[in-house]
């Protein structure tokens, strides 16, 4: 591989592949030696072109512990607000020579543009409502930690679906690894064509949460949102939101996520956020160093092999 623009990108193999490699990385970022060199040379570029404190701050990280010379722009104050194309923009920075760009970008398909645009190796760090593929990577890899395997697992997926590129990318990873999947949502938050994503569709949370393994929840993606119906917070928390009480339905080990950054209160209670025997929420941005790390490592072997894409 010399992207990772979708989770479709990837089979069995590579996954086990890059969470074997993230295993190594999680445990050495925890100790004093957290820097090797297998990057060494290699030039990333991350071009988030919206907000992100976890994926930035990690592919910086991740891409410094390897040994990459890591340029973060910042395409608010860029260019592109003075009318520069995102073609241009991309023939600019490809004129750096640099070697991996990391892309955030509101609209669906922009790093796969880029990639094409550039011949660059791209990462896709979240485009729309399309894809996030390193956090799915960073979810099923924290659940993994836990259980060995997600393969047979319930796993349940609760928010706004519609327009959450998380969901779609986690969705997309848990088919490939075999688990059991379920969402929870208001009808005006979920897509058109959600029967043919080979999930079990639920209104209702309690109904959802029976014999589950693991939850995820999602926030209101307010800045996406035009037009179709949005529940108040209040109403959100009362219909949608996840608690202590509400979880003695699923399984008694049950283990929450959320991707962030969470609305305390709305997608979950404050308490259950910060309930260290079932909340992940600070393990998935561990995983999330270690992950990218994996990925990044992943990509610039093959860069060096001089693979063609
Ligand atoms: N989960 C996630 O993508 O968070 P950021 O928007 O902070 O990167």
């Amino acid at each position: 591989h010399r992207h990772l623009l979708s989770v479709a990108d990837l089979n069995p193999v590579d996954i086990a592949i890059i969470f074997e490699r993230a295993e190594v990385f999680l445990k050495r970022n925890r100790t004093p030696d957290k820097s090797s060199d297998g990057l060494r040379g290699l030039t990333v570029l991350n071009l988030f072109f919206e907000a992100s404190t976890r994926t930035q701050g990690s592919f910086e990280m991740a891409g410094k512990r390897l040994g990459a010379d890591v340029v973060n722009f910042a395409m608010a104050s860029s260019s592109t607000s003075k009318g520069e194309s995102l073609s241009d923009t991309a023939r600019t920075l490809a004129a750096m020579q640099p070697d991996i760009l990391v892309v955030r970008h509101p609209a669906t398909g922009a790093p796969k543009f880029l990639a094409e645009a550039t011949g660059l190796s791209v990462i896709n760090a979240g485009d729309g409502m399309h894809e996030h593929p390193t956090q799915a990577l960073l979810d099923s890899f924290t659940l993994a930690q836990r259980w060995g395997s997600v393969g047979g697992r319930r796993i349940l997926i609760v928010g706004d679906i519609l327009h959450s590129r998380v969901a779609r990318s986690n969705i997309g990873l848990l088919n490939i690894l075999g688990a059991e999947i379920r969402l929870c949502a208001p009808p005006t938050l979920l897509p058109t064509d959600v029967d043919q994503w080979g999930v079990e569709v639920f209104h209702d949370l309690d109904a959802a949460l029976v014999g589950c393994d693991a939850v995820m929840a999602l926030r209101q993606q307010k800045e996406r949102m035009t037009g179709s119906f949005v529940p108040s917070e209040r109403e959100f928390f009362h219909l949608f939101g996840l608690t202590h009480e509400r979880l003695e339905v699923a399984s008694p080990d049950v283990l929450v996520l959320h991707p962030g950054p969470m609305n305390r209160g709305v997608e979950i209670h404050t308490r259950l956020a910060d309930d260290p025997e079932i909340s992940l929420i600070l393990d998935q941005v561990e995983s999330g160093v270690a992950i990218r790390m994996a990925m990044l490592e992943l990509i610039g072997t093959n860069i060096r092999k001089g693979y063609g894409s």
